[in-house]
């Protein structure tokens, strides 16, 4: 597991392997020089200066320094344009300075903040550092060519003298990238390990290490209170549904919570309604919204904010037998209204509504997010680096939006007009599962709100941005697999609510 430190840039007294320095287009290299032998000094002068090292994003150099026993290397990366730089640059950047670390085998290197203010830097630096080191091996028989080249110490150059701030930023991040690691652990495993009671027992067991408070519904017990959309879309599968409620008490256990609620469905064949075969493997990442609510619990709880949370995974498979669902069932939801189904395939939305409107009823919360891999068609609307926001909580919206610049998860508001909800209208039942092909990620969207009482809602449609796939752009900090999409935004909207809280 690596670790970073912080440590003044004194190369006499710590002597480096490798060195990151960061260059913006403009070329100022200066602030690096006062901390160089001469022999380092005139061969960054010369790269820099002579041979043409342009500083564009993307660009990078490695630079042996022959005989140079205070650094052996520097690795020059492109900082592009300087009124560009973003915190989510200073994270890929850092991102992409660690694996080409872990390239060349380094078990240590060393790396400057990349703008002055170096605080500012600090915690997209290593948020970027944990999160690209990330390696799924678990099925692996054979040792990677990665686990044999592990980082296992990064440290930070600052001459701020505020060491202990900027520690404990670093180990916020830590926190943070741990709980989006986890949900990424969860994410990639594959469907024959990861059962609705398999996946939710991985649950317990992070709520018991955690201190949260854990509530599991079986399927007799989501029969007897009328969660019938979960367990209808739960029929077809021998593995039978399950729901995890998790409660984090920050403060006192009346005070009126946020409601998490995530999809989590191990596997989507899209039951009766079959999906056709072609990247059908990808509908393991289904349970993505699910895990990454169970990585949110993990985090609010370690940073210990002083809030309630609460979040629920409703769990199951979508599995075409027998026993399955079909179109045409009309489904009695735990609220009393009643859904016609006329696709199997659109099952997120069901189990979702029984979700939010039990969480609704039980808790009483102040906002609910939930986070889902649901439509296709939010991939259509936005591609895959994008996720689409829609709802009725209008601040929320805003801070969420706002926070994304920052984390780089990148969301995007679409609309919920009464149109919409026109489109979901049924000959037999209050509602359809189903609006076609025109905005269909809304019209899942203008589902979900039949199920919210009036509750001011935020729903992330991250069906192209939880895992990487077609059309997902190249970040350092996502390596291949489930990306945890959506924890780093809203986690900080709950260090923000935290703060609130402590000032009144
Ligand atoms: N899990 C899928 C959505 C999905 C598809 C996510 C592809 C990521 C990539 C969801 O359950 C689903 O099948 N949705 C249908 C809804 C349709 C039947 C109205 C879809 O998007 O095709
Ligand atoms: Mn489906
Ligand atoms: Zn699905």
């Amino acid at each position: 597991m690596v670790e970073i430190v912080i440590e003044k840039p004194e190369f006499d007294q710590n002597p480096s392997p490798l060195v990151v320095m960061g260059i913006f287009e403009s070329k100022e290299y200066d602030k690096y020089l006062k901390y160089l032998s001469s022999k380092a000094k005139n061969a960054l002068k010369e790269l820099v200066s002579e041979n043409g090292f342009t500083g564009k994003l993307g660009t990078s150099v490695m630079l042996p320094i022959l005989g140079n026993t205070e650094i052996e290397r520097i690795l020059l990366m492109g900082l592009g344009k300087k009124e560009k730089f973003t915190r989510d640059t200073a994270r890929r950047m850092a991102g992409k300075s660690a694996l080409k670390a872990r390239e060349i085998h380094q078990s240590n290197f060393s790396i400057f903040p990349f703008v002055e203010s170096e605080e500012d830097d600090v915690e997209a630096i290593a948020e970027g550092i944990f999160l690209s080191l990330y390696n799924f091996d678990k099925y692996k028989t054979k040792d990677s060519e990665i686990e044999n080249n592990k980082i296992q110490r990064v440290k930070l150059l600052v001459h701020n003298t505020n060491v202990e701030k900027l520690q404990a930023m670093i180990g916020k991040a830590k926190a943070i990238t741990d709980a989006v690691n986890f949900a990424r652990d969860l994410g990639n495993l594959p469907p024959n390990d990861c059962s609705p009671t398999q996946l939710i027992s991985y649950g317990l067991t992070m709520a018991d290490n955690f201190g949260l408070s854990a509530t599991i519904l079986e399927r007799y017990q989501m029969e007897s209170i009328g969660l019938n959309g979960i367990v209808s879309v739960g029929k077809g599968s021998d593995n039978p549904p399950k729901m995890l409620i998790l409660e984090h008490n920050g403060t006192s256990a009346d005070a009126t919570p946020y409601l998490l609620v995530g999809k989590t469905v191990t596997f989507d064949t899209g039951g009766i309604s079959l999906k056709p075969s072609e990247k059908m493997d990808e509908m393991k990442f289904d349970k993505c919204g699910g895990c990454t609510v169970l990585g949110l619990m993990r985090a609010v709880s370690e940073l210990k904010l002083p809030i309630r949370v609460i979040g629920i995974m409703p769990c199951v498979e979508n599995m075409p037998s027998s026993s399955s669902y079909r179109p045409g069932d009309i489904i009695r939801m735990f609220n009393g209204k009643t859904v016609e189904v006329l696709n199997t395939d659109a099952e997120g939305r069901i189990i979702l509504a029984d979700a939010i409107a039990y969480g609704v009823k039980t808790f009483r919360p102040r906002l609910i997010i939930d986070l889902a891999t649901l439509t296709g068609a939010s991939i259509i609307a936005l591609g895959a680096n994008v996720a689409a926001m829609i709802g009725t909580a209008v601040d929320l919206k805003t801070r969420l939006k706002k926070l994304s610049k920052d984390t780089g998860e990148k969301m995007w508001e679409l609309p919920l007009w009464e149109e919409f909800h026109d489109q979901i209208k049924s000959h037999v039942a209050d509602i359809k599962n189903i609006g076609g092909r025109p905005a269909g990620a809304i019209t899942a969207a203008a589902f979900l709100s039949n199920f919210t009482d009036g509750i001011p809602w935020v729903h992330l449609d991250i069906a192209g941005t939880a895992w990487t796939q077609d059309g997902t752009s190249k970040k350092s900090y996502n390596p291949k697999g489930a990306t945890g999409f959506g924890l780093r935004t809203i986690v900080k909207f709950f260090m923000e609510e935290s703060l609130k809280g402590s000032e009144t």
